[in-house]
């Protein structure tokens, strides 16, 4: 495995403060003040809750541009991360079914970078949903992808895929939302997107690359922001009911989402309505998972949207290890007014079919980590099925329009993802016995020591693309793998 090349390092604009600084990385800001090399004061908290603009599509076309550059304002504060248009998320896409996405990417990065549409079931092919495609700095692409008229509608993202560089660009900023609109529409009186992302600012404002530890552990920041701002204050009515669209644009870290007095109704994942509504006292997370919560305000106060620690295992080297340490306040929910009439919600939802029979072929597939030959200390191979990725390889062949079953197992002491672009999949059942809720999903947790089953219809599109593990600093180190879905 390769060492990062300077270069990376410098194109980010990151601050080469020692790893020791951030490897006891503190899971809050009031002790991240004051760590060797300072941390970033953020602006100040209950500023009014923002959304990033949103760009929707007109006749049938959503044409933007996107320039990904740093210099991004993050936590109320100018900062040298990463956006897309000077912002951090970066615009909100909104299309139908049935439209078409035009995204030219500009690099204004000194790094090479590219464009994936997270959880859209659109062609892996050319200029389409590619995670092969390489723009390199200074350079353009123009993207094409093409919503099927059959899209189920709901909360997808944007984010950079690039080999190497996709955790620290993420970590650097670089995230947006992606929603599929078009019903079937639920009865709410407003909804709001929240793409939650975390990140390290030393106190001049620049990102603090990830140490060697910390990637092993996949790197968890010491600020979480809510589009980008640092624990604002949603303005709602009491009694009334909103959509919350909630997406984990983290590099590694897994939320467990709750807020104060308050139960969360889950109706979607990853996009997918669940087949009924189900009132929850909290929602986790993986790296790349969304949930569509109905938010009903109980009573006139206000309340915290909060993150509880995940324990996420440790690589099992000489203690290292234990993830978020604390609960973090991530937004204040702060409900008044007289009360409003509460809508009610439809007891069933349109939820897509299972995976239709036969299951025509079975698969193993196994992730692991552990110290590879010829590695440096500190150096973990991660793989799937005792290989790293390599672009070239075809790693599955699978035959289009036919149901599969995958059985993927993790024997490492830590969770991993398992995350497949494009085709969506049916949990079927896990090792630890948690009955699976949603529908179809594209994000599931592995856990440590532990396995998941799934079936996968490959419906259409045909192509070449990728399956990995979402804990980005795992799926840069290797944890990645190809599939060639042929007709
Ligand atoms: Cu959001 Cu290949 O991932
Ligand atoms: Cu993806
Ligand atoms: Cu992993």
């Amino acid at each position: 495995m390769s060492r990062e090349p300077i270069s990376r390092r410098r194109a980010l604009g990151l601050a080469t403060v020692g790893a020791a600084a951030v490897v006891g990385g503190v899971a809050g800001w009031a002790t991240g003040v004051g760590a060797p090399g300072g941390r970033l004061q953020p602006g100040p908290a209950a500023q009014p809750f923002a959304e990033p603009e949103v760009l929707a599509a007109r006749d049938g076309v959503l044409d933007v541009q996107l320039t990904a550059a740093a210099g991004a304002q993050l936590a109320g504060r100018q900062t040298s991360a990463l956006g897309f248009n000077n912002a951090s998320p970066g615009p909100t896409l909104r299309v139908h079914p049935g439209e078409l996405l035009r995204v030219r990417l500009i690099n204004q990065l000194d790094q090479p970078t590219n464009l994936h549409t997270h959880g859209l079931h659109v062609s892996p092919e050319r200029n389409g949903d590619n995670p092969f495609v390489t723009v390199d700095p200074g350079a353009s692409f123009d993207y094409a992808f093409r919503i099927p008229n059959t899209h189920p509608a709901g909360t997808f993202w944007y984010h950079p895929h690039h080999h190497g560089f996709v955790a620290n660009q993420i970590f650097g900023g670089l995230a947006g939302a992606l929603l599929i609109d078009g019903g079937p529409d639920l009865p709410v009186d407003r909804e709001r997107v929240l793409l939650i992302t975390d990140t390290t600012l030393n106190s001049s404002g620049q990102v603090i690359p990830a140490g060697p530890m910390e990637k092993m552990m996949g790197r968890e920041g010491e600020l979480v922001l809510v589009n980008g701002q640092h624990q604002p204050a949603v303005q709602a009515a009491y009694g009334a009911s909103e959509r919350w669209r909630v997406i984990n644009g983290c590099v590694s870290r897994v939320l467990s989402l709750r807020i104060e007095d308050h139960r969360l109704t889950h109706v979607a994942a990853d996009g997918y309505f669940l087949p009924a509504p189900v009132d929850r006292d909290r929602v986790v997370l993986s790296p790349g998972n969304r949930a569509d919560v109905v938010v009903r305000p109980a009573a006139v106060g206000d309340y915290k949207l909060i993150t509880d620690p995940h324990d996420r295992g440790s690589p099992g080297m000489g203690g290292m290890g234990s993830t978020s340490r604390g609960p973090i306040t991530l937004a204040t929910l702060s409900v008044s007014g007289p009360p409003e009439r509460a809508v009610r919600l439809p007891s069933t939802l349109p939820a897509p079919p299972a995976p239709p029979g036969p299951v025509v072929r079975q698969r193993a597939l196994t992730f692991a980590m552990g110290m590879g030959m010829g590695m440096g200390m500190g150096e973990m191979a991660f793989t799937i099925d005792g290989r790293a990725f390599d672009p070239q390889r075809v790693d599955q062949t699978v035959r289009l329009g036919t149901t599969e079953e995958w059985l993927v197992s993790n024997i490492s002491p830590m969770e991993h993802s398992f995350h497949l672009h494009v085709w969506p999949f049916q949990v079927i059942e896990d090792s630890t016995g948690t009955p699976p809720d949603a529908a179809l999903q594209d994000v599931v947790r592995l856990p440590a020591r532990g396995w998941v089953r799934l079936r996968i219809h490959f419906a259409d599109f045909p192509g070449r693309s990728v399956y990995h593990c979402h804990t980005l600093d795992h799926e840069d180190a290797g944890m990645m793998a190809t599939i060639q879905v042929d007709r």
